[in-house]
């Protein structure tokens, strides 16, 4: 049976268009072996929309992403525009979908690659097996919290959590756990903040709820510590939204570069937002060189989860795993001997791997 599926293709500033071109071949290889006709819908974010129509977030934009409910995102940002106004610069494009769509469910998975193993800052035998998930608050805390001012002598951020934000997130990551190994690291500063305070109380009062999940909590000073420390004794990490923006990136590095870190977003309905976790790196925007892995990971989770896919989606797994098995690598996780690759030609290897794994695929389903 022939299907129709929509998806808004946001693909932004600095290396988005490179690496969303890469994830839509991608994308592109996996409708096929399901029998998906792809339609794809453009629209503007970001710097590039605050150029042609003044904001970073039109409306046409967000009716778009609605119409559409599965949306690809590249990367938005670029130096110049850091002296904007904060409302017009490009991350309140992304802060404003993130929010339009009420997508407050952010995962991160981290999985250490072991074709990749030399290329992190950290020893191997640190980040060998490394396979956890960063479940992120995405709607709330100092993000949007009311009022952020900011003065010339002094300035304001608010951090604010309600019990029904903290539950509705805390659900997510136990019943992420309950798929996966079934230890939740709820990620706190309970000894300083009072969010951080309702925070654990929430997740305490929930845990009987899902007996086979194992809970812990974690200080975020120490999470930060522990990631590098000892990563494997990771499976599901909770966070509140700004902590999640830090410890994710740090994460990423157990891969060996946040050009491998997806990052997946969902709300109630069947809003959801796929795009790499890493920023637009307009200073090599252009150049055929940014890693595309982050955002062909991103469209493996979109047909996991939005296409409902999880067992073809897993291949996109295996295509990585095969080109970086044959040396290929992009600059940023290029070790003495490797095959340097661009952007380009790394997502056309990991395509055509994946087209002969699906060929397989196909004929069994
Ligand atoms: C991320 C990014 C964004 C965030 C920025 C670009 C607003 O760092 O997705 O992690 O802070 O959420
Ligand atoms: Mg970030």
């Amino acid at each position: 049976m022939n299907t129709i599926k929509k998806v808004a293709v946001l693909a932004g500033d600095g290396i988005g268009p490179e690496v969303i071109a890469e994830g839509l071949k991608v994308l592109h290889v996996l409708a096929d072996a399901l029998s998906i006709t792809l339609e794809t819908h453009d629209a503007l974010i970001g710097g590039v929309a605050y150029e042609a129509t003044g904001t970073p977030l039109p409306e046409e934009t967000v009716t778009i992403a609605k119409d559409c409910e599965v949306v690809l995102l590249g990367a938005v940002g670029d130096f110049k525009y850091d002296t904007l106004p904060p409302h017009l610069r490009p991350e309140q494009g992304l802060l404003g979908i993130r929010k339009a769509l009420n997508l407050y469910a952010n995962t991160r998975p981290v999985k250490a690659y072991d074709a990749l193993l030399d290329a992190s800052t950290l020893k191997p035998d640190v980040i060998t097996g490394v396979d956890l998930l960063v479940v992120r608050e995405l709607t709330g805390g100092l993000y949007f919290g009311q009022p952020k001012v900011q003065n010339e002598n002094d300035a304001v951020d608010t951090l604010t959590y309600t019990r029904a934000e903290i539950e509705r997130i805390a659900k997510t990551a136990f019943e992420l756990a309950q798929q996966r190994r079934k230890q939740l690291c709820s990620v706190d500063k309970a000894n300083v903040l009072a969010t951080s305070r309702l925070w654990r109380d929430v997740v305490d009062a929930m845990a009987p709820q899902y007996p086979d999940v194992a809970v812990s909590h974690m200080y975020v000073d120490n999470a930060a510590m522990q990631l590098i420390l000892n990563p494997r004794q990771f499976d599901v990490m909770l966070t509140e939204n700004t902590f999640g923006d830090i410890l994710s990136d740090e994460a990423s590095m157990l891969t060996g570069s946040l050009g491998m870190l997806s990052s997946a977003s969902f709300g109630t309905g069947s809003y959801a937002l796929y795009e790499p976790s890493h920023g637009s790196a307009p200073t090599i925007a252009g150049q055929n060189i940014a890693n595309p892995i982050a955002t062909i990971l991103s469209v493996k989770e979109l047909v996991a989860v939005s296409w409902e896919a999880p067992d073809l989606a897993n291949l996109v797994d295996v295509a990585i795993e095969n080109v970086l098995a044959q040396g290929l690598r992009t600059k940023d996780i290029a070790q003495a001997g490797d095959t340097v690759v661009g952007t380009r030609e790394m997502g056309d290897a990991i395509a055509s791997a994946l087209k002969s794994l699906t060929s397989s695929y196909s004929s069994v389903v």
